[in-house]
């Protein structure tokens, strides 16, 4: 704590140990990266105003949602390809979870199998569904899902098609590219500069490796994986596919990137479990308002019971109050998980949720605030 403190400390180190295609692929946003910068810029503008005289407490930060109780009110967003920015995130950031008992959420395009996460995260598993155009392989993944014991199932929404995420294609990662799983010279160049990055990525053996996808791509094609994952996966959700997807699961099913009001309401007419209020962290679409100014609106439309789980910027404890204070339940956080990682290795997730929870308890005593409710009345609004 006396050397990396805050969030924002381990941010450079994390940059300073990958190489640069990795670092655009963790960081960029996508356009100019504004979507990013609204997003901070509308958390740091929201203050609360603390109330004197609460003598000394400890607030209690468990927290219940979908029948199951947290340590703490925050979880690991997904990442896809998480064990290509450092090795083994997936599996590391999985037992964290656990020890934590919070929620870790693993992505469709994960180099981590469902089967494996689901045995690292005993209980304390999600699992997020990209959803494929192939009926047959979306049921395969959901039973896979479920078989596995993940117990919340989060179904992606805001990947209409591809962003361009242009300082990704300017740092040389091979986005648009035919072949991404290859490792081109301009990558190779990189990774020789970063040998620790290399010699713990040696098990990638040169190719990137997706395990759920993998299973279902024609054994026989010349086409890379990461052509028939992108056929697979993109701009393939419809209401109607929601539908099917909700009366195949019979889990917990969130929708995540819903940004409208409306949007939220037609997913409670699907039968959605809850809502993930989020732009994505700024990586889709540059003209993203940010995701905490939507927050309210769709708080009055869905009303005051409905499950609201909130991402997008999220680099503090504050920041987590904050979302909470806005009218979320839950917060998700996505970067600040792998910069963790990526800096002090397979212990940095721990150091991260640590940070969060120091950070939330100290925000709630000066504050003086000893629940949520207490919290929203602080709030300057
Ligand atoms: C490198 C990277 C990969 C991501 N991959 C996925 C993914 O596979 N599925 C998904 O639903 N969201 C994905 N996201 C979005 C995150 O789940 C989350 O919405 C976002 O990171 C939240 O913003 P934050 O990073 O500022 O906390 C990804 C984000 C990043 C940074």
């Amino acid at each position: 704590m006396s050397k990396f403190p805050r969030i924002q400390d381990l941010e450079p180190i994390a940059f300073r140990k990958i190489p640069p295609f990795i670092h655009a692929y963790l960081d960029a946003g996508t356009g100019s990266g504004h979507a990013m910068i609204r997003n901070r810029k509308a958390l740091d503008e929201i203050t609360f105003t603390p109330e004197l005289m609460h003598g000394r407490f400890e607030p209690n930060l468990k927290t219940n949602l979908f029948d199951q109780q947290y340590a703490l009110p925050f979880g690991v967003a997904p990442i896809g390809l998480s064990s290509l920015i450092w090795p083994s995130s997936e599996q590391h950031l999985a037992e964290m979870a656990s020890r934590a008992k919070i929620p870790y959420t693993l992505s469709t395009v994960a180099g981590a199998s469902i089967e494996d996460i689901g045995k690292k995260s005993v209980g304390f598993g999600w699992f997020q569904l990209y959803p494929p155009h192939n009926r047959d392989i979306m049921i395969s993944l959901l039973n896979r899902a479920a078989n596995a014991g993940m117990r919340v199932l989060v179904v992606t929404g805001d990947v209409p098609g591809p962003s361009r995420r242009e300082d990704m294609r300017k740092a040389g990662a091979p986005i648009g590219s035919r072949n991404a799983t290859k490792i081109t010279p301009k990558m190779l160049f990189q990774i020789l500069q970063h040998p620790n990055w290399a010699l713990a990525s040696l098990s990638l053996n040169g190719k990137l490796r997706f395990k759920n996808m993998e299973p279902y791509a024609p054994k026989d094609s010349l086409k890379p994986i990461s052509a028939f994952i992108g056929e697979q996966l993109n701009g393939s959700l419809t209401w109607d596919y929601l539908s099917e997807i909700r009366s195949n699961w019979k889990g917990k099913l969130l929708l995540k990137g819903v940004m409208r009001a409306s949007d939220a309401l037609k997913a409670v007419d699907v039968g959605v479990d809850g809502i993930v209020i989020s732009n994505h962290g700024g990586r889709q679409f540059d003209g993203n308002p940010a995701s905490i100014s939507v927050l309210p609106s769709i708080r009055k439309a869905v009303g005051s019971n409905f499950p609201l789980v909130f991402d997008s910027g999220i680099r503090s404890g504050l920041d987590i109050l904050r979302a909470l204070a806005m009218g979320a339940n839950f917060v998700l956080v996505g970067r600040p998980f792998l910069y963790g990682i990526a800096a002090i290795g397979k212990r940095g997730g721990d150091h991260v949720t640590k940070i969060l929870e120091e950070e939330i308890n100290n925000a709630l005593v000066q504050i003086g605030a000893k629940n949520i409710q207490e919290l929203r009345q602080r709030l300057d609004l």
